[in-house]
């Protein structure tokens, strides 16, 4: 054993090793990882085994808006866990209700289904709308439209609903009934929706697919053809909701509200939790053994849930994120690089298009202390806790102005 004290933290100089030794020989090889281990994280940073620290842009893939350690959720944690964990949604708990009033109480939802993922929630969804039509014997109308470049999730259904032959083709036969149309192309959207459609599922702002608004009249014209044609609206809201927009819903700025809108990520801020918000005119269409989950909606990770959505749910909160990511947004386009092609985004929700692969500038950010992730082969995308600030922005600008230069040549 190689132990040595790195401010204060005990450092194993072998645990690294060890550990991507134990990695590579027991854990499904799904993921590509760097050679580092992550052992701790305070505010925005995170620390490997050796001691390094990297200013982290990633947040667990746009999950862990509180950052790390952050005190109130330790409480909460702490607390929620001296009382019930788990008790199945056979009864009655008192922190599932008063979440679900919470969230409702905040958005178009009259009511809410807890799920333990964002692909799960999207499962609900599928399954929701079909109910919907189902229960009003209208049981032909079984097409989804979903978009080019979704990503909806990685289980049958929503991977179906996830128009990438990468991700899809290996597993066929998938769900049938799906029709893409062209992300933010009305025409395409207004043919693709017909009598046929149950619903329509869209990401107000898409993150696998590369950091894509939809305009507001996309959004706005989904809604019109949804209406005219007795489709649902479903907004996938697991990456851009919660806030990281800088408004709670991503969808708001365009005034457009779903019939079902699909959460997980930031809403438990690390801890595993999903969830379909739905109006009365939906829910009232599922009834008891329609769906269900053994673990979602549990009192412990609902109450831990309920701190972090009264946290980011606060005007002031909110404000910060879009103060930050405006910052954020300013910075990057100032960079002088002839690699840069687009900034876009919104709030903490920033892409970053370059003229070339992303990865090698990514694995160049291990070295220079940054935790940095991408959406596509030209997009970095930057989707940071969402107490980040200002000085943590100039952190990441000085190093990413190095590492464009060295990549590609800065422009003097
Ligand atoms: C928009 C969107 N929907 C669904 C998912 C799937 O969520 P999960 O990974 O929690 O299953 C993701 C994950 O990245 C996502 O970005």
């Amino acid at each position: 054993m190689s132990i040595t004290e790195r401010m204060g933290h005990v450092i194993d100089l072998n645990l690294t090793d060890e550990i991507i030794g134990l990695e590579n020989a027991h854990i499904v090889q799904s993921y590509k990882r760097p050679p580092f281990v992550l052992v701790r994280g305070e505010g925005v940073t995170v620390y490997d085994a050796e001691g390094k620290a990297y200013l982290d842009w990633v947040a667990g893939i746009a999950v862990n808006a509180l950052g790390y350690a952050e005190p109130g959720m330790v409480n909460a944690i702490q607390t929620a866990a001296s009382g019930l964990l788990h008790t199945s949604n056979l009864y009655y708990t008192e922190a599932q209700a008063r979440l679900a009033a919470a969230i409702c109480e905040k958005s178009f939802a009259d009511r809410v289904f807890f799920t333990n993922s964002g692909t799960e929630a999207n499962e609900g969804a599928i399954k929701f709308v079909r109910k919907y039509h189902y229960d009003r014997g209208d049981s032909e109308r079984k097409e989804i439209v979903c978009f080019s470049g979704a990503f909806h999730g990685r289980t049958l259904g929503s991977l179906s609903l996830t128009p990438k032959e990468k991700y899809q083709k290996p597993f066929s036969p998938l769900m049938p009934g799906v029709v893409v149309a062209e992300y933010n192309d009305i025409a395409s959207a207004d043919a693709a929706i017909t009598e046929r459609t149950a619903a329509v599922i869209a990401e107000p702002i898409q993150g696998e697919g590369g950091i894509n608004p939809a305009t507001d009249a996309f959004l706005q014209a989904l809604r019109r053809f949804c209406d005219e044609r007795g489709a649902l609206l479903i907004f996938d809201e697991v990456q851009a909701g919660m806030g990281r927009t800088g408004t709670l819903w991503s969808s708001e700025p365009s005034g457009v509200t779903p019939d079902v809108q699909v959460l997980a990520k930031a809403l438990g801020a690390g801890m595993p939790i999903g969830a379909i918000l739905t109006t009365n005119a939906v829910a009232d269409h599922i009834h008891p053994g329609d769906h269900g989950t053994t673990y979602a909606g549990g009192p412990f990770i609902t109450s831990v849930a309920h701190y972090v959505f009264d946290r980011i749910s606060q005007p002031e909160f909110m404000a910060h994120v879009r103060e930050v990511g405006d910052y954020l947004k300013e910075r990057l386009q100032e960079i002088n690089s002839p690699l840069i092609k687009e900034v876009r985004g919104r709030g903490l929700m920033v892409g970053l298009e370059l003229t070339v692969d992303v990865a090698p500038v990514i694995e160049a950010g291990y070295q220079h202390g940054l935790l940095m992730v991408n959406a596509g082969p030209s997009v970095i995308r930057f989707v940071p806790p969402l107490i980040v600030e200002k000085q943590h922005v100039d952190v990441l600008i000085e190093r990413l102005t190095d590492i464009l230069a060295a990549t590609g040549g800065a422009r003097s």
